[in-house]
This record gives C-alpha cells, structure tokens and sequence, in this order.
C-alpha cells in the first residue's frame, strides 16, 4: 500500500496540466469517485490494523496534493481565460481626457498676475450686494438708471421704486469691491477684484446677463492721471503684445472725476481698419478715472489728503480681443470644441 501511495505521488507531481482536457484528465484520474485515489481509500480496510494509522495519514495527504494541484492549475485557468477574453493587449490605449483651463480663467489668471508684479493685491466681495455698496457710496444719483428694474436683478426691494440702502440685489459691477475695500483699509491701497456681476440683459452675442469683470483699484497720496495711464499702458502691452497702442476718450462715469474710456489699437487689424473695430482702428476695453472725491468721503478716506484712480473691465472683453471670440455665448456653453482651442495655455 505505502509503495503504491508513493508511486501516485509521484504520478500527482508528474502530471502536466495545460489546458482545460489535461485538467480535466487530471480529476478523472485521481480525484473521481472512480479515481486512482478513491481505490486506495476502498483498499483501506484491508491494511493490518497496526499500519492503519500512519497509512490513513499518508493516504490523507495524497488526496490533499492531488486536490491542491487541481485547484490551483483550475484557478490559474480562469484567470488567463479571463484575461485573453477581455483584453486585447494590441489595441491602443483609450485616450485620456485632459481637462483645459475655460478662457475666462486664463485672462482673469492673466490680469491678476500682471498687476501683481505692479504691487497690486487681490480682494473680493459678495455677489449679493445692497445698494449702498453697489450704486449710493458710488455717487450714483437716486435716478440714475442703472438702478432701474430693467438693469439690475433686485433679490429684495424694500420700497416701492425709489432706490433704497437696504435694497438687496446681485451686483451689477465689481466696482462695490472698491468700496468694500475702502470701508475696510487705510490707505496706501493698492487691488484688483476679479469677479462676476449680473445685469438684466437679454442674452445675445454682444451681451449676457452674467459676465465677468475686474476692477482695480489704486489710493496714495499724490495719485495722479499719469500714474494711471502709466499702469494701464503697461498691462495693455503685457496682456496684448509689445505693438499695441492705447488712447484714452473722456467718458462719464458717477464714481470717477475725471473719467475715460480706455480704447486699445485693434490687434486684428493692426490699426489700420478692417470689420472688427468697424474700420477705426481702435477698439474698446475699459473705463477708468480719478476715484471722485465724493466716494472716497462715503468710504471714510480724507479725500484732501489721498487721491486714487480707479478703472474696470470686462473679462469677456479682454478675452474677445485677445483671442479673437466674436460671441459671447460661447463662454457659457462649455462646447468642447470651444474649450480645447485653449489646450495649450498653461495659465
Ligand atoms: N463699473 C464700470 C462698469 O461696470 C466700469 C468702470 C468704469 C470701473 C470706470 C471703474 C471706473 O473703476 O473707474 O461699466
């Protein structure tokens, strides 16, 4: 008996299991009710009782070879059957879906950067504003338009049409920031607010109800218009290219005495005229002025003291010019087709 059990040892460790037939040959063999092992166990009752011990152990331990071998190759099997059936290791690899920056962020990283490198510092204010913040500490008139219905999204109007301090309504320019900041700073102050504002628009190429702006903000003593045509002259050549010129047009606004708008010299066309600045050679990017003494009052500044300059632009706009978009609603549709146009921007 002990002989036979050591030759099917053997044979066990033997076997060569390659395939699904071979396994199967395998179990037949040995480990079937018909099997070479379930012989020896119909043999066992003839063993002489003295030998049965150490024969049932060794008989015990045949089967568990015989049994662990056919596991594992079975196992071993289904993994590869597996692995062949759902991969083709030749095909190429799916893609992967790199995200990009939206334009709107790249400019906006843009313009935060280039007026930092002038000593310019970031703040932001909330989105839901009241009407002091937004239009009275500007030096908005009571009947200034602006306030009307048609342009500002009212949350809560407190009173019947006059404008109220307590209105509570979405922003309509980040120029609140500067009023915030004013409230909060003693000067020297020196910032930018990047930020979205909301304005009752019907939605169309030239115009949507929720854009994006950056207002900037610089207070000192001896601030001067020079100063300010100094600094927005070098962010218009940093944003848009060494060649561009730019020109400032007196302007109005409640905020800013005196006021302008600050054109830049069309990149399309270089200057000389073409369809996109209508054949002027110019084209429109921001307001700006010298902070009116009035708002600097309301906002707690000694204005015989400090003078400051102020300027604000949309986001979108700057990014128009800049990359040439010529709708909009492009910016708020998330067409990647659109989006991946900006793949290559690092910022
Ligand atoms: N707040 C103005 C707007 O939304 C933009 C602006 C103009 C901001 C002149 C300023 C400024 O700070 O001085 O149209």
């Amino acid at each position: 008996m002990k002989e036979r059990i050591a030759e099917l040892r053997r044979e066990i460790e033997e076997f060569g299991i390659d395939g699904e037939a071979s396994l199967e040959q395998f179990r037949i063999s040995f480990l079937s009710k018909k099997g070479l092992i379930s012989a020896l166990f119909d043999g066992f009752r003839n063993v002489p009782p003295d030998a049965k011990r150490e024969t049932g152990q060794l008989l015990n331990d045949l089967k568990q070879l015989a049994t662990d071998k056919y596991n594992e190759h079975r196992e071993r099997l289904a993994m590869t059957e597996t692995v062949q059936s759902s991969t083709d290791l030749s095909m190429p690899a799916i893609p992967f879906g790199e995200g990009t920056r939206h334009p709107i962020s790249i400019v906006r990283n843009e313009i935060i950067d280039i007026f930092s490198r002038i000593g310019f510092t970031v703040s932001e204010g909330p989105e839901i504003e009241d009407d002091n913040h937004v239009f009275t500490l500007l030096n908005f008139a009571s009947d200034h338009p602006a306030r009307d219905m048609q342009d500002t999204f009212f949350i809560e109007k407190k009173s019947g049409t006059e404008s109220d301090p307590h209105d509570v309504l979405l922003r309509t320019h980040t120029s609140s920031v500067q009023v915030r900041v004013m409230e909060n700073q003693k000067p020297p102050i020196r910032t930018i607010s990047p930020g979205r504002v909301f304005r009752n628009e019907a939605v169309s190429a030239r115009a949507h109800c929720i854009f994006h702006q950056v207002e900037g903000l610089y207070v000192a003593e001896n601030v001067s218009f020079a100063d300010l045509k100094q600094t927005l002259l070098y962010f218009a050549t940093e944003l848009f290219g060494k060649e561009v010129r730019i020109r400032l047009r007196p302007s109005f606004f409640p905020f800013t005495e005196p006021s302008a708008e600050m054109d830049i010299s069309c990149n399309i066309c270089g200057g000389k005229g073409c369809n996109v600045c209508k054949g002027t050679g110019w084209l429109e990017l921001l307001g700006c002025g010298m902070v009116d003494p009035n708002v600097l009052e309301a906002c707690g500044i000694d204005s015989e003291k400090y003078t400051g300059y102020a300027f604000g632009m949309g986001i979108e706009r700057a990014t128009m010019l800049k990359y040439g978009v010529n709708d909009l609603r492009l910016y708020f549709e998330n067409d990647i087709r659109f989006l991946n146009q900006f793949r290559t921007e690092i910022l």
